[in-house]
């Protein structure tokens, strides 16, 4: 087992020789608990100060809050979505609330702006405190805060508007496009810059998983947002038949791969270790996981595409691939999961880190359930099913939004002079909240993707169709409906977390008057 490769900053942020620096408190993965910032309220007007000389958090404070407000409105449209299926009625006989026009707005809400701003945050907040510099440019930093806003409310406009380039995850239409291309590339000089500043040696594993992150989806969103402009609300591909589904698979399984999986392994390296309070279990490991990661993940797109009109081999040759990229995946679940060794028994009091470990145990299902339904022959029945709609949830409510959410629990006090949040309890039922939630969403999806998938392909003596498309629909019916309570739970969670963000983020008074923290 190698010790942790991170650092704590050496700078003392304690001018006054009043207060204790947060900053002074130590940083590595093995970092010490902590209370509170200062001993002195009065000292905790110039935390702003302390806080955004020697970092810049207040561009990560801005991430981190729009996290959670954007969290809550993307989920609160999945909800929709999903009572929309039970109780068809509310599509409310409008273009603009319909299922067809919320659904691209659910999923760019929840990955690009709920998970989109946590990316931000964290790899913010990480490449400082492991790199000891602060951000190269404030200015910068802030244009990528506004810039990624504006295109966040350009989509909750447009799409329930019906302009769409018709791309799964890359709906938005060009204009929007070329905004995000140039706030993308301002995020990788900010973070590149900042790694290139960096007062230590080493490079911690996290910024490499946030760099490639980074990266990829520059050349992702670039490439496969290719388009002739028509008018400024309509664009025409510039690839066609074949070619197109292949670069938009190649680019949606990739968003996978790079946004939903390698910028939340950056996070999972810093935040877990740090929440343990134990080294990264393998850091030899981590760096074997990184880059068998990204180069594995670039070639599975095409189990997007199985029996379509892509050349057989593409097809087989995703296939075998995505098998192979259960290793590099379990690698880095195990490599995490390990990290807690000695540090089981935090469990029991610790939600945050239950939200961690969750995360971790979803992400090893959703990578162990994803290349088997990458086989062709159990494609041929999950593919079009809500197999595949729990598959995703698995992932995305199990691994992006829980290890999202432990690592806001970790990082919000530490950026308003706490190390912990308000309320330990209302974390603890907002666990309870999300782990119930998703059980019921992804039990839900499977069993009506494998009943669906059986009913499809079920055959009469003389080879009719033994169901009519609406009976599965009907049949499906009750699952939708436990969907329904599944994403209410999550709902009422994420409400009961902006409580709590707020009470955390509330200016100090004596009556809060904050412990003293050891130096
Ligand atoms: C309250 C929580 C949530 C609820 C109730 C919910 C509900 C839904 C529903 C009803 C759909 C449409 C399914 C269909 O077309 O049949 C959907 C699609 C989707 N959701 Fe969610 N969702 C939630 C949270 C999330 C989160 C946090 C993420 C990502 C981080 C996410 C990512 C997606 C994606 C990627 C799809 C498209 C799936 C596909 O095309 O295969 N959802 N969601
Ligand atoms: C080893 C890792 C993984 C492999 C090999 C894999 C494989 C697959 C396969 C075969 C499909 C079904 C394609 C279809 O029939 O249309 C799929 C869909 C999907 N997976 Fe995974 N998966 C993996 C991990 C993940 C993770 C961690 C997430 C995180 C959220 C995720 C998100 C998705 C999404 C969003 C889709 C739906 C794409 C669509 O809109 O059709 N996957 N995956």
């Amino acid at each position: 087992m190698s010790s942790a490769i991170e650092h704590p900053p050496q700078r003392e942020a304690n001018s006054t020789g009043d207060c204790n620096s947060p900053l002074s408190a130590s940083d590595s993965p093995l970092g010490n608990a902590t209370y509170g910032a200062t001993s002195d309220p009065a000292c905790s007007s110039s935390h702003d100060a302390i806080y955004n000389t020697i970092y810049n958090y207040k561009v990560v404070r801005q991430f981190a809050i729009m996290t959670v407000v954007w969290g809550i409105v993307g989920m609160c449209v999945g909800l929709t979505l999903a009572a929309q299926l039970v109780w068809p009625q509310l599509n409310l006989d409008l273009p603009w609330t319909s299922f067809g026009r919320l659904r691209p707005l659910h999923t760019n809400l929840v990955i690009f702006a709920f998970g989109g701003c946590a990316l931000f945050a964290t790899s913010y907040y990480v490449v400082q405190r492991t790199c000891r510099v602060r951000l190269i440019s404030d200015r910068l930093a802030a244009f990528t805060f506004w810039g990624y806003q504006a295109v966040i409310l350009c989509a909750l406009v447009s799409l329930p508007l019906g302009y769409t380039e018709i791309k799964e995850y890359a709906e938005l239409e060009w204009p929007i496009d070329i905004l995000l291309a140039v706030v993308w590339i301002t995020y990788g000089i900010v973070f590149l810059g900042t790694i290139r500043a960096r007062k230590t040696s080493h490079i911690y594993v996290a910024n490499w998983f946030f760099a490639a992150f980074i990266l990829t989806v520059a050349v992702l969103h670039i490439v496969n947002s290719a388009a002739l402009p028509v008018t400024s609300t309509y664009s025409i591909s510039v690839y066609a038949g074949a070619v197109d589904a292949m670069v938009q698979w190649w680019y949606g399984h990739n968003a996978v791969g790079f946004f939903l999986t390698a910028g939340f392994l950056g996070m999972m390296y810093y935040f877990v270790p740090k929440q343990a309070g134990r080294p990264v279990y393998s850091y030899r490991l981590s760096i074997v996981h990184f880059w068998a990661l990204i180069m594995v993940y670039m070639w599975a797109g095409p189990h997007h595409l199985h029996y379509t009109a892509l050349p057989t081999w593409a097809q087989s040759l995703g296939m075998v691939m995505s098998i192979i990229l259960l290793a590099p995946s379990w690698g880095g679940m195990i490599n995490g999961m390990m990290t807690l060794s000695g540090a089981w028994h935090k469990l029991r009091t610790d939600p945050t880190l239950r939200f961690l470990v969750v995360a971790l145990s979803f992400y090893g299902m959703s990578t162990f359930e994803g290349p088997m339904m990458a086989v062709k022959t159990v494609n041929a029945l999950s593919h079009y099913t809500d197999w595949t709609i729990g598959h995703v949830h698995s992932g995305a409510l199990g691994w992006v939004a829980m290890i999202t959410i432990g690592s806001l629990y970790h990082l919000i006090p530490r950026l308003y002079g706490h190390t912990e949040m308000y309320s330990v309890k209302l974390v603890s039922v907002h666990f309870w909240l999300a782990t119930v939630g998703t059980v019921l969403y992804i039990a839900a999806m499977w069993v009506n993707g494998i009943l669906q998938g059986l009913m499809w392909r079920a055959f009469n003596a003389d080879g009719t169709l033994m169901y009519t498309f609406v009976e599965t629909i009907e049949a499906s019916v009750p699952g939708y409906a436990v969907r329904v309570l599944g994403g209410l739970c999550w709902v009422v969670g994420m409400v009961v977390m902006a409580v709590n963000v707020y009470k955390t983020a509330r200016p100090v008074t004596d009556s809060r008057r904050l412990m003293p923290q050891t130096a």
